[in-house]
Formats: structure tokens, sequence, C-alpha cells
């Protein structure tokens, strides 16, 4: 559940972020703080791979924020890529060191903007899709 309050100021805090900066931040702190999960993506240290996951991982992000006043439409699509990452060799366990590693990025990335109220937000946020997409793994 992600409540009105916690939109707002999920909206506020990514208002003009770069999707390339926050997506390096992301996979920077997955490889030094969640290593199992990182591994998963088989970037090893390859800038150009990384760069180019992280777009994918932020663009989704981004598409999700805008779409956060139907929660249907963002439910389904969590839902859609739930079903994806099942051909990925992503488990659950991988998502529960993943959230504190998006949560340190975005703290990085949206600066100043990133308020306890944003962070309440985002961990919301971050609970459905973990939820969404854990659904359809082991
Ligand atoms: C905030 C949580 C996450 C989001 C929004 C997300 C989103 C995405 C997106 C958009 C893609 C691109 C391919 C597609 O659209 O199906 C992708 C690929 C992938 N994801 Fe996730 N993901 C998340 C967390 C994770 C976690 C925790 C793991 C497991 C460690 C994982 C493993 C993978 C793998 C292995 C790929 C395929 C990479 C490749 O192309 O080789 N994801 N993810």
């Amino acid at each position: 559940m992600v409540t009105a309050a916690q939109k707002a100021a999920i909206k506020d805090s990514w208002a003009g972020v770069d999707l390339q900066v926050a997506g390096n931040a992301f996979y920077n702190q997955l490889q030094a703080n969640a290593p199992d999960a990182y591994a998963v993506f088989n970037l090893g240290s390859d800038s150009g791979k990384i760069a180019a996951q992280g777009l994918k991982v932020m663009t989704f992000i981004d598409g999700i924020v805008k779409g956060l006043d139907d929660m249907d439409g963002v439910k389904a699509s969590i839902d859609t890529l739930g079903g994806r990452h099942t051909s990925y060799g992503a488990k659950k366990v991988h998502f529960g060191p993943a959230g504190p590693c998006l949560l340190a990025a975005l703290a990085e990335v949206c600066g100043g903007k990133f308020t306890p109220a944003a962070k309440d937000g985002w961990t919301a946020l971050y609970g459905l899709i973990s939820d969404g997409i854990c659904a359809h793994l082991s």
C-alpha cells in the first residue's frame, strides 16, 4: 500500500533525476553491499553493461512513478516484470538486500529531496515492486 502522501513525496524526490546516473548508483550499491544479488546480473566490472542494465531498471521505475495515479496499471506492469524475472535466475532471497541498495542510491541521486517522507514512500514502493516480482520466484 502506497498512500497519497507517499506518492507525492516519491514524485517530488524523483523530479529531475537522471535515470542513467540513478542506474549507475544502484549497481554500485549492489556491487558493494549485495554481492550475491549483483552476481546474478553477470555484469562483472563491464561499465557499458552496468550502464545499460541500470538504465533499464530506472526506466522501469520512472514508468512506475509516472503511473502512481493508476495503481492497477502499476501492479499489472510489476506483475508482468515479475513473470520475466523467472528466467533471469533471480530468487526471492536477493530482494531483501537489494532494497537498502535502492534506497541508498536514491539518497545519493535525489540529494536534499530525499526527505524522511520520500524515504518512507520509496520504502513502501520498493515493497510493492519486490512483493510483485517475488510472487513469481522461489
Ligand atoms: C527494484 C527491483 C527491480 C527492478 C525494478 C528490476 C527491473 C528489471 C528490468 C526492467 C530488467 C530488464 C529486462 C526486463 O524488462 O525484463 C531486469 C532484468 C534483470 N533483472 Fe531485475 N529488477 C529488479 C530487481 C532485481 C533483482 C533483485 C534481481 C536479482 C538479483 C534481478 C535480476 C535481473 C536479471 C538477472 C535481469 C536480466 C539481465 C540481463 O539482461 O541479462 N532484478 N530487471
